[in-house]
C-alpha cells in the first residue's frame, strides 16, 4: 500500500514538476517570455555552456520567436554575476546617430512634430544588441559564438509553429498597414498570413543571423548587413550611416550596488535610470516600519507610492547618458542619507503633491522583454532589451528581415519644455550625436552572502522600475515565493502624472477609497509588468524560476 502511494505521489510530482507557477531545477534555468527561447538557452546549458552563453543564445532566439521586443535591431542591458560574487554589466543601449540634433523633431515654430520621435524613420537609434551580446561573449562566454547563434538561424530559416500570441498582431498589421514591411512580416512565400499551427519561416532574418554567426560583431556593423542598413536609411530619409554602425561599441560598466538589510542589490547604472531609482526606493523602504505596513494595506500602498514619486522626481531631474553628463549626482541619490531626507518628507496621513511642471509617459505591452538565467555553477545573468514600442518603429528592410527600434523617442524631445501631456525637457537627456537615451530598464541581481539570490527584470517602460522594485521587496521583505512575488498586486507612480495606477481587481475598493481620502488620485490597468525571475537557494543548490502569467508564451525552463 505504502509503495503504491509513493509511486502515485511520485507520478504527481513528475506531472507537476513544470507547473505553470514555478519550475525547480538544480542544473540550470532560463526564464523568458518565449518557451522556445527558454528551451534554446537550457540546451546551451546542457551542452556545458555557462550563463552568458545561454543568455546570448536566448537573446538571439527571442529575436526570432518574440519579434515585438526580442531583437537585433534594438538595444538593452545585461547584468552578470559570477559564482564568486563578482558583478559586471554590459550597456548596449542604442545611440543617437551622428547627424542627430536636439531640434530634429521640431517644426519651424519649435513645436514637436507629431509622432516624429516615435513612429518615423528618424526615431531609429543605432542598434546595440549584437555588439552587446558579442562583447559579453568575448569576455565571459565559453562555447563558440557560432554555436550560440545557430539555434536562432535554424528557428528563422527552418521556421517554428505560429502561435496565437503572434497571430493577433500579425492580423492587425495586415489590416492596418497592408503592403508594408510589417503588413508582410508574418506572411509565407505566397504572401498569405501564416496561420496558427503552421510553420512560420523568416528567410531574410535567417540570412542576417547567419552573417552575425559567421562574422560576429562585424557581421552586423560592417560588410553586407551594414551596407544594406545604410542604403535602406538613405533611401527612406533615415539618419544612420555606415559610419554610425562602424563606430558603435557596447560598454562594460561597473554595476550600481545598493544594500537592503542583509542583501546586496546589483543593477544597471545610467544610461538606465532603473538601478538608481530601484536602490533609492529600497533605501527608503529600509527606513519603513513593516509592523505598520502590512502588504497591500492602505498605509503600504501610500508609502510605496510616495517612495516612487520621489525616485521618479530625482530621475527626471538628474539622469541621462553618463558619458555626456559627468556631473550626475548618482552617488548622492544612492546614499542612505538621501533616503533619510526623502523619508522625512513623507507624511503618513496625506499624499504629497507632485510639481506639475514635469510629467512622464506610461507604456503598455510587449515592446521590451526580460529574461533571467542561471547555470549549474551559480553564475547568473539578468538581461532586458527592447525595441521601445511593440515592434519598435515598425520599419525594416525586406532584405534584412529584422525590425528597427524607435528608441530615439526615449530622449527628451523639446529642450526646456516639460508638459502635462507627457514630455520632459530637462537637460541631461536631450538629444546629442552619439548620446545614449535614458532608459528605465532594470535588469537586477540581488545577492545574499555573496551568491546570487534573486535574478529579476521586466518590460513596461517606466513601470519597469516599479514592478521590479515591488517584486524585489516582496521576496526580500515579505519572503514571498518567486511566483507569488511576481503575481501579486502592484502599483505604479511616476511623479507625474500625479496618480497611482493599480492592477484592476487586485486592490480592494475600501483601500482605494481610503487612499483617495488621503489625497491620492487612482486609475487602473489590467496588469503591470511581465516579470521573469529566478530565486536561488544556494544552500541546497535549487533554482526556482517563474514567468509572469501575463506573458502568453513564457516559460521557466530548467533541468
Ligand atoms: O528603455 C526604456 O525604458 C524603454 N524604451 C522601454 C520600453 C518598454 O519597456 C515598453 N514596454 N513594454
Amino acid at each position: 500500500m505504502k509503495t503504491k502511494l509513493t509511486i502515485f505521489l511520485a507520478s504527481i510530482s513528475i506531472v507537476f514538476s513544470h507547473s505553470i507557477a514555478q519550475t525547480k531545477a538544480k542544473n540550470g534555468m532560463v526564464v523568458s517570455t518565449s518557451s522556445i527561447a527558454s528551451d534554446v538557452g537550457v540546451d546551451i546549458l546542457k551542452k556545458g555552456g555557462n550563463a552568458v552563453d545561454a543568455a546570448v543564445a536566448t537573446a538571439f532566439a527571442l529575436a526570432v520567436t518574440h519579434p515585438s521586443a526580442g531583437n537585433i535591431g534594438g538595444g538593452g542591458f545585461m547584468v552578470f554575476m559570477n559564482a564568486e560574487g563578482n558583478v559586471t554589466t554590459f550597456d548596449f543601449r542604442e545611440k543617437a546617430p551622428l547627424k542627430a540634433t536636439n531640434d530634429m523633431y521640431l517644426d519651424e515654430e519649435g513645436n514637436l512634430i507629431r509622432n516624429e520621435n516615435h513612429l518615423s524613420i528618424k526615431a531609429i537609434g543605432v542598434p546595440g544588441t549584437v555588439a552587446g551580446l558579442y562583447k559579453a561573449h568575448q569576455k565571459y562566454g565559453s562555447l563558440s559564438w557560432a554555436d550560440l547563434v545557430q539555434p536562432a538561424v535554424d528557428l528563422a530559416s527552418k521556421g517554428f509553429t505560429m502561435n496565437w500570441t503572434l497571430y493577433g498582431p500579425a492580423e492587425r498589421f495586415r489590416e492596418r498597414q497592408p503592403d508594408s514591411f510589417m503588413g508582410d512580416y508574418f506572411a509565407d512565400s505566397q504572401g498569405e498570413l501564416v496561420q496558427p499551427g503552421e510553420t512560420w519561416t523568416q528567410s531574410a532574418l535567417g540570412q542576417t543571423l547567419a552573417a552575425i554567426r559567421d562574422k560576429g560583431h562585424d557581421g552586423f556593423y560592417k560588410g553586407d548587413v551594414a551596407k544594406k542598413i545604410a542604403s535602406y536609411m538613405k533611401k527612406n530619409g533615415g539618419l544612420i550611416t555606415k559610419q554610425d554602425l562602424a563606430k558603435y561599441e557596447a560598454i562594460e560598466r561597473e554595476p550600481l550596488k545598493g544594500t537592503y538589510k542583509d542583501y546586496e542589490i546589483y543593477s544597471m547604472p545610467p544610461p538606465s535610470s532603473g538601478g538608481v531609482a530601484l536602490i533609492e526606493m529600497m533605501n527608503l523602504m529600509e527606513l519603513a516600519d513593516f509592523e505598520e505596513l502590512e502588504f497591500n494595506s492602505t498605509k503600504y500602498v501610500h508609502f510605496v507610492a510616495e517612495a516612487m514619486r520621489r525616485a521618479f522626481a530625482d530621475r527626471a531631474e538628474h539622469l541621462g547618458d553618463p558619458d555626456f553628463n559627468p556631473e550626475m549626482p548618482v552617488n548622492r541619490l544612492l546614499s542612505k542619507d538621501h533616503a533619510k531626507n526623502r523619508f522625512g518628507e513623507i507624511d503618513m496621513q496625506r499624499a504629497s503633491i507632485s510639481d506639475s511642471s514635469r510629467f512622464g509617459q506610461l507604456y503598455d505591452g510587449n515592446s521590451t522583454t526580460h529574461f533571467s538565467v542561471m547555470d549549474k555553477n551559480g553564475n547568473a545573468v539578468s538581461l532586458t532589451y527592447t525595441l521601445e514600442y511593440g515592434y519598435g518603429s515598425r520599419l525594416g528592410s525586406e532584405e534584412l528581415g529584422f525590425i528597427f527600434n524607435n528608441e530615439m523617442g526615449d530622449f527628451n524631445p523639446v529642450p526646456g519644455v516639460t508638459t502635462s501631456r507627457g514630455q520632459i525637457g530637462t537637460k541631461p537627456n536631450l538629444i546629442e550625436p552619439e548620446k545614449r537615451m535614458l532608459s528605465s530598464m532594470t535588469p537586477t541581481i540581488v545577492a545574499k552572502d555573496g551568491k546570487p539570490y534573486l535574478v529579476i527584470g521586466s518590460p513596461g517602460g517606466r513601470t519597469i522600475i516599479n514592478t521590479v522594485f515591488q517584486t524585489v521587496l516582496n521576496v526580500l521583505e515579505f519572503d514571498m515565493e518567486i511566483h507569488r512575488a511576481i503575481e501579486v498586486m502592484k502599483i505604479h507612480h511616476q511623479w507625474l502624472p500625479d496618480r497611482i495606477i493599480y492592477e484592476r481587481d487586485m486592490l480592494s475598493p475600501d483601500t482605494r477609497k481610503a487612499l483617495e481620502a488621503m489625497g491620492h488620485t487612482l486609475s487602473d490597468r489590467s496588469r503591470l509588468g511581465v516579470l521573469m525571475g529566478i530565486r536561488y537557494d544556494a544552500e541546497n543548490g535549487i533554482m526556482v524560476g517563474a514567468s509572469d502569467s501575463s506573458s502568453g508564451e513564457g516559460k521557466a525552463s530548467g533541468y
